[in-house]
Formats: C-alpha cells, structure tokens, sequence
C-alpha cells in the first residue's frame, strides 16, 4: 500500500489576464502516494473552500492522458517530473515526504493565464482551423479500404496523431515555438495518401498562422521533444520544413 506524505504545495495565483500573479504556499497533509495529481488540488480546493478561501483554478476534462486539458509546470518541468505522462497521470508517490512543489501555469505569449493555473490555448485551434483538416473528396468507407498504406506510413502517421495538442512543447521551449505540435498536426496528414494532396499549402498554410500568433522560432534545443507526453519525436519537424519549402519554392 502507498505511504501517506506530507507536501507543501507553492502554486501560482492570478486574478485574470492582466492581474499581477503572485505564488501561495499551502500545507497538505496525509496525501497518499496512489493519489493522482490533480486529485491533490481537488483536495487542496476543499481544504481552501472549507477556510472560505478562493479555490485554485485549473484545467482539466478526461484525467486519462487524452484531452491534454491538464497543463502544468511542476517543479520546472511540463507536466511534472515523470517521463511520457500527462499532469492527470502523475501520481503523489513521485514525490517525497515534506517536499514543496511548485506548481506553475504554462509560461508562454501565445498562451495567456486566464486565471490561477488555467491559460488560453485558443492559438492552437486557430493554427488547426488555418490547414490542419482535408479539404479533398476521399471517397466512401470503401475507398479507404482499398487504398494500400505501408505499415511504416500508417505507424509514422498514428505517431503523429498522437499529439494531444497540450501545449508541452512550447511551454517547454524557450523561444516558445510550436513547431512541435504544428508538424505533428501536418504529419498525421501528410503521411497518408488522403492528405498527401494538399501537403504543401497544409504546411504554409499552418505555419503562417503559427508566426501571426506570437510563437517563437525553432533553434533545434529537442526541449519539445524531451517534454512531450507522448514521445512526438522532431524528426515531424523535419518532414514538415521539407514541406513548407517546397511549397514556398513552387510559389
Ligand atoms: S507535440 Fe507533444 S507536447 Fe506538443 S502539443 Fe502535442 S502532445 Fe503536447
Ligand atoms: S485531463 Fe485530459 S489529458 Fe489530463
């Protein structure tokens, strides 16, 4: 049975948007190791509520490493200190007894704070609505089935897919780009015949978005791909600048 610890928990407080944001530090204690992270901060939001004091804001929806709602930088690292797990996956027995964790929103221009830990990750959906689609007749159920696909392009394109789109990368990055998640998006498509078509105005369709909406340039550091909760490997990165060129030199 997992130890119960006692955790000093220091977490960013912000009004809103434009709010001054400040850290607070709170006790908790009797956490059990099996208890996930974000049912810490429930437990933390009780223990607040019952002193009649603001809860913390953050967010959150499936708690199973799916929706990539469950952003947080915890002790300097997106998504905690684990390996290949969301914030939601992240159990209390990866920490010790008396430890302070500081728990952060993402840091990021593109990403403003909305309140407490929750930011705005609308810049991500104006970069899938700017491409990340396809916008070709595919045919029927039928038509899929008969279109041969290699096994190492369907593998290369469910690697893609599994971008959950939560913002990791570029928290992690320190430029703030999101080349990561932008070339996971025009992979996944790219790497299939039914998306192959409209490839390269994909790519410079996406990252022309990308660079209105404030993110930074890629310098190669592999931060994002370090951080990713899904191990989305830069080599997307590459596949998708081969794009864009040839689309800017076929302009
Ligand atoms: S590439 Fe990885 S870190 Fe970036 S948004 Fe997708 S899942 Fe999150
Ligand atoms: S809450 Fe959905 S991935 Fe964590």
């Amino acid at each position: 049975m997992d130890k119960e610890i006692n955790v000093k928990v220091r977490v960013w407080r912000q009004q809103g948007p434009k709010a001054k944001g400040h850290f607070e530090t709170y006790k908790l204690e009797k956490i059990s190791g099996g208890t996930s992270f974000l049912e810490m901060l429930d437990i933390l939001n009780e223990q607040l509520i019952r002193d009649k004091k603001e809860p913390v804001v953050f967010d959150n929806d499936c708690r199973e490493g799916i929706c990539g709602m469950c952003s947080l930088y915890i002790n300097g690292h997106p998504h905690g200190p684990d390996d290949l797990i969301t914030t939601c996956q992240l159990h209390m027995r990866h920490f010790k007894d008396g430890q302070t964790i500081t728990v952060e929103p993402w840091r990021s221009a593109a990403f403003p704070v909305v309140r407490d830990l929750m930011v705005d990750r609308q810049a991500f959906d104006k970069i899938i609505q700017a491409g990340g689609y396809v916008n070709v007749n595919t045919g029927g159920v039928p038509d899929a089935n008969a279109t041969p696909i290699s096994k190492l392009d369907a593998d290369e394109a469910m690697d893609a897919a599994s971008c959950i789109g939560c913002g990791a990368c570029v928290a992690a990055c320190k430029n703030g780009s999101a080349m990561l998640f932008v070339s996971a998006k025009v992979s996944q498509l790219a790497l299939l015949p039914q998306g192959k078509v409209e490839a390269k105005a994909r790519a410079r369709a996406m990252v022309k978005r990308m660079d209105e909406l404030g993110f930074g340039n890629c310098t190669n550091t592999r931060a994002c791909e370090l951080e990713c909760p899904k191990g989305v490997s830069i080599s997307n990165i590459a596949r998708m600048n081969r794009s864009y060129l040839g689309a800017k030199l076929s302009e």
